[in-house]
C-alpha cells in the first residue's frame, strides 16, 4: 500500500496554549485535525463559560485561513467550580470539564483537593450530559510515580463510574495495562485517549544510555509490558479506545534544564506517528476508527465528512522548530523517521 485516505480526525486531548504559542500550536493541530478538545491548563486556568468562550475566540484568530478547525474548549475543575457554572458553561455550548488532582502535572496547581468534594458538580456534568475528561494518576508523595495511575483507578475512578453511572468519562493519555483493563471492563460510559509516545516508547526510551527530557511527560513512560497492552488494544480496534495526543509544548530551555518541564510536542507529525505505530502493528486498517471515528462516537458528536490522505513517503521530523520570539521547541521524535506524510 502507498497510499492511505481515511476520514478527516479529530485531536481528543490536546494543550496549544495562549499568546505567542497559538500562531505555532493552532497552525501545527488544524494541519490534519478537524476538531480538538483544548486542554483548559493555562495560567490562570480557564475555569467559567465566559473564560473559555474568550479563549476559544483567540484560537479561532490564529487559525491559518485555509484550514477548517473547530476547537472545543474545556473547563479547569476545582474547588471553586460549582453545579452553576457547570450548567451555564453547558448551556454556552461546552462539551467537557478536566479534572486534574492538585500537583499531578503542569499547571495544576489551583486544581482539585479531595475529589470527592466534586460529587455535587460530578451530578451536575452527569444530567447536563457534559463529558468528565480525567488526569488519573494520584498525587500523594508516598505513592511511587510508576503507580499512580493504577492507584488513581482504584482510590477514585472506579468509584466515580460505580456513583455516576451514566456521566461519559475519558480517562485521559492512559500508560498501563490496568488502565486498559479498567476500561475494558467498564460500562460504555468509560472511555480513554491514548498518545503517541505511550504507543511508541517505554521508560527505557526516556533513561537507558542517559536520561532523554524530551521523551519525559506525564504520566511517566511505563515499561514495556504496559507499552504492548496499550498496542494490543488499539491493533484490536477496541472502540472506547481513541486518538488524544497530548501534545504539549514547551520551550527546548525548560525541557533541557535541571528540573525539566514534562510534555511532548507532536502536533506536526501527530497523524503519521500514529500510522508508523499501526503500520508496526499490522493495523492500518484499525487507524481510521481510533482516529476519526470512536472519538466523535463516545463524544456524542457528528463524524467528519471529509478526508486526509497519507502518502507512503519517508520524511525526517525536524530537531528544531523555531519561534517567532527566538525560542525554539524541540518536537517529539526529532531526527527520527517516518514511513507516512501527510498529502498537503
Ligand atoms: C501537559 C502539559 O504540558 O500541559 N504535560 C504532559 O506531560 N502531558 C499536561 C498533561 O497533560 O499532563
Ligand atoms: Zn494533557
Amino acid at each position: 500500500m502507498t497510499q492511505l485516505t481515511i476520514t478527516a480526525p479529530d485531536d481528543w486531548h490536546v494543550h496549544l496554549r495562549d499568546g505567542d504559542f497559538l500562531s505555532e500550536t493552532v497552525a501545527a493541530t488544524a494541519r490534519c485535525f478537524r476538531r480538538a478538545i483544548v486542554m483548559p491548563n493555562l495560567v490562570p486556568p480557564v475555569q467559567t463559560a465566559e473564560q473559555a468562550l474568550e479563549y476559544r475566540q483567540r484560537i479561532l484568530a490564529a487559525v491559518p485561513n485555509d484550514r477548517d478547525f473547530d476547537p472545543l474548549i474545556t473547563l479547569y475543575l476545582s474547588n471553586d467550580t460549582t453545579p452553576e457554572r457547570i450548567r451555564q458553561a453547558s448551556e454556552a455550548g461546552i462539551v467537557a470539564a478536566k479534572l486534574y488532582p492538585a500537583g499531578a502535572t503542569t499547571n495544576s496547581d489551583a486544581a482539585v483537593k479531595g475529589i470527592e468534594a466534586l460529587y455535587d458538580v460530578f451530578q451536575q456534568m452527569s444530567e447536563s450530559g457534559m463529558l468528565l475528561l480525567i488526569h488519573g494518576e494520584v498525587t500523594d508523595s508516598h505513592i511511587d510515580i510508576f503507580d499512580r495511575e493504577k492507584a488513581f483507578i482504584d482510590q477514585h475512578l472506579a468509584p466515580i463510574h460505580q456513583r455516576f453511572p451514566d456521566l461519559k468519562i475519558v480517562f485521559e493519555h492512559i500508560t498501563t495495562a490496568d488502565a486498559t483493563d479498567f476500561v475494558l471492563g467498564a460500562s460504555d460510559s468509560m472511555a480513554a485517549t491514548i498518545t503517541p509516545q505511550h504507543l511508541l516508547l517505554n521508560r527505557n526510551d526516556l533513561l537507558v544510555g542517559g536520561i532523554r527530557p524530551h521523551n519525559y511527560c506525564l504520566p511517566v513512560l511505563k515499561r514495556n509490558t504496559h507499552q504492548n497492552r496499550l498496542r494490543d488494544v488499539v491493533a484490536a480496534g477496541e472502540t472506547r479506545f481513541f486518538l488524544g495526543t497530548d501534545s504539549a509544548p514547551h520551550t527546548k530551555h525548560t525541557k533541557e534544564s535541571d528540573c525539566g518541564c514534562a510534555g511532548c510536542y507532536s502536533a506536526w507529525s501527530a497523524i503519521e506517528l500514529y500510522a508508523h505505530v499501526f503500520e508496526d502493528l499490522d493495523a492500518l486498517d484499525k487507524l481510521e476508527g481510533f482516529a476519526s471515528f470512536y472519538g466523535p462516537d463516545f463524544y456524542g458528536l457528528a463524524r467528519n465528512t471529509d478526508t486526509i490522505t497519507l502518502h507512503k513517503q519517508e520524511w525526517t521530523i525536524p530537531s528544531e522548530i523555531k519561534l517567532a520570539n527566538q525560542d525554539s521547541i524541540v518536537p517529539f521524535f526529532a531526527g527520527q523517521r517516518l514511513a507516512w506524510q501527510l498529502a498537503e
